[in-house]
């Protein structure tokens, strides 16, 4: 998704400003620009493709000035052009800089068109400026300029402006869009995301719904809504490792599956004791735990999946319904909310637009409570909803999402035994499964020992088209999850069915040129899915099956086996989601394709 970058300082800010947009390329773009303030006037340089296209540029013909603002976008109205590139200016006089969509941006640009404003873009964006530069003609400062004009946006969006005139500050604003101002000595910065700003500083001001920010050299002057002055808390960033760094691999995506081990630890870590959940882990008021009677689970994506298999453990080990629906979907319909739901997102960044938009919609209905589970503390998400469980995984920078979901997973477990607990579950059954979650990092890392035997195996894709994804159970959505990540970072066609649905359709597909990845798990629906491999080999399909030895399908002719380590039934579905991880990242690498920053998608999708 689009990025944004903004700073002052004493010191020429354009190599920071780079700086930033390269630390912002793995939410995805596809056009980047910088805009700098100097003696000269407002001026940029914008380009399609990489941020390295833009340095290019700077290189070429460089623009220096302490003040400036910066983006990566990524096209919603326009193709990306550099016209449509971001900053967008009014003449020399002003740039900006937007995440986020205008809806009114037709009516708006109709009147500015008729006060003689001539538009260079496609863009929603363009019409915010020249409303800033109509305001500021009226005699507005600048900070007044962009309040006014910020009232007549509906839509979502963050902002950063500056102007030729005004060297001493520039202007933020969010509303529906992230925005977080960084503190510097003598300097200050704005950015979508703290992860543009670390190598400037890791003092951080989040910024609430509707804030507009003056940013001066030496101070940070924000106001809410109603144009009234706020002091907003800085906060001190607190992840050890700087994770923009790649470390020993070529790739986000790889270092992340390594590092699941290690976060599905910290995911744990003060939530379980030998014997228990810890239920102070949901913050001090737990006690909504023994009124659940419902779950919704809303999302969207691979976190959606990790809802689907929240549903079996909580209906399986609660007995309470459990409803699992992606965001786009529940917040345009009517909902009916039984008694006491609980209501239950799962984001990976917190800021994914459908999904707050469903907590915002959830929040105006009947639900007991909300909880977000969630990998960013200081994201939208976590500050909206009444209740949190942070994932821990650190910052995930790899499009495709992995430890993100398998410490999604984790949390959601622990959620699952904690809500059984108050339904029954007796404690010498939370104990074994308190046990066997103690066990998981190792069971993940035995895991990751298949990734040299899984690129072999990869290289039999590399001139596939299309593939099926077959599981049963709590692997359906695994199967779902394995399909999407094949697809999302190797542009294979994959589709993921639940094994027994073969016969009442996809069997159709099957034939030599079919790979099918079946995922076995050693559970009473082992057999069914041994008849369904045999549906599917009577066939001719190429099969790929991911099972543990004891299942007996190792030495099947006409199988390429992998084996997956053997675990206690309910860490199955995490477990076996760590070789389809390696998979579709190897046949990305065979494919050579861009497996941190996929063609059209975003890591985070902050609009509808
Ligand atoms: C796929 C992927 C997406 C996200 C989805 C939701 O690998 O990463 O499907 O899961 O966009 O994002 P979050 O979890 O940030 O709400």
């Amino acid at each position: 998704m689009c990025g944004i970058v903004g700073a002052i300082a004493r010191r020429n800010v354009s190599k920071i400003l780079l700086e930033g947009l390269s630390r912002l390329e793995y939410r995805g773009y596809d056009s980047a620009g910088v805009a700098i303030n100097n003696d000269e006037g407002v001026f940029g340089h914008r380009a399609v493709g990489k941020v390295q296209g833009l340095r290019d540029k700077f290189d070429a013909a460089p623009l220096d000035g302490t003040v400036g603002i910066a983006h990566t976008r990524w096209a919603t109205h326009g193709k990306p052009t550099e016209l449509n590139a971001h900053p967008h200016f009014s003449g020399n006089d002003l740039a900006l800089v937007h995440n986020g969509i205008i809806e009114n941006h037709e009516e708006l640009r109709a009147g500015l068109k008729n006060q003689g404003y001539v538009f260079q873009s496609e863009t929603d964006t363009e019409v915010i400026v020249h409303l800033i530069h109509s305001a500021l003609q009226s005699g507005l400062g600048l900070l007044q300029a962009v309040q006014t004009s910020l009232n007549k946006l509906e839509g979502a969006f963050a902002i950063a402006v500056t102007q030729k005139d005004d060297k001493e500050r520039f202007i933020a604003a969010r509303k529906g869009s992230p925005l977080v101002v960084g503190v510097g000595i003598e300097e200050n910065f704005v950015a979508s995301d703290q992860l543009a700003l670390l190598h400037v500083t890791d003092q951080f001001i989040f910024l609430e719904e509707g804030d507009v920010v003056e940013v001066t050299r030496d101070a940070v002057t924000v106001y809410d809504l109603n144009g009234q002055e706020q002091e907003r808390p800085v906060s001190v960033f607190n992840h050890h490792v700087d994770a923009t760094d790649k470390g020993e691999f070529r790739h986000y995506m790889m270092k992340e599956i390594y590092e699941q081990p290690s976060v599905i630890s910290a995911c744990l870590e003060g939530r379980i004791s030998d014997k228990k959940v810890l239920t102070s882990c949901f913050g001090a008021d737990s006690a909504f735990l023994k009124d659940v009677e419902n779950v919704h689970i809303i999302a969207c994506g691979t976190s959606y999946h990790a809802g689907l298999v929240a549903k079996y453990w909580i209906e399986d080990l609660a007995g309470i319904p459990c409803l699992v629906e992606v965001a786009s979907e529940y917040r345009y319909r009517k909902v009916a909310v039984p008694k006491n739901t609980l209501f239950l997102t799962l984001s990976q960044s917190g800021e994914t637009a459908d999904t707050l938009a469903a907590l915002r919609m959830a929040k105006e209905l009947n639900y007991l409570t909300t909880l977000a589970i969630c990998n960013v503390p200081s994201s939208t998400l976590v500050r909206e909803s009444d209740l949190t469980l942070l994932t821990n995984a650190g910052a995930e920078i790899g499009v495709a999402s992995t430890k993100a979901f398998t410490t999604q997973l984790t949390a959601l477990l622990i959620t699952s035994i904690a809500i059984a607990v108050e339904n029954g579950l007796p404690a010498d059954k939370e104990e074994a499964l308190v046990q066997a979650m103690k066990e998981l990092p190792a069971h993940v890392y035995a895991a990751l020992k298949q990734d040299a035997h899984i690129k072999e195996v990869s290289d039999k894709f590399a001139n596939k088209h299309h593939s099926l994804f077959l599981g049963r159970g709590v692997m359906f959505p695994i199967a779902l999850e394995g399909a999407l990540k094949l697809k999302e970072i190797s542009y294979i066609h994959a589709e993921a069915y639940p094994a027994g649905e073969l016969k009442h359709g996809p069997l159709a597909l099957v034939d030599e040129h079919m790979p099918i990845i079946t995922l076995v798990p050693h559970n009473d629906l082992l057999d069914k899915l041994k008849s369904n491999i045999q549906e599917v080999s009577a066939r001719g399909g190429e099969l790929f099956v991911f099972a543990d030895r004891d299942t007996n399908l190792d030495n099947e002719e006409g199988i390429t086996f992998t084996e997956v380590p053997k675990v206690p039934q309910i860490l199955e579905p995490i477990v076996h989601t760590i070789p389809l991880q390696l998979l579709s990242y190897h046949v990305a690498v065979v494919k050579g394709t861009d497996v941190d920053q996929p063609r059209n998608l975003a890591k985070s999708v902050t609009v509808e």
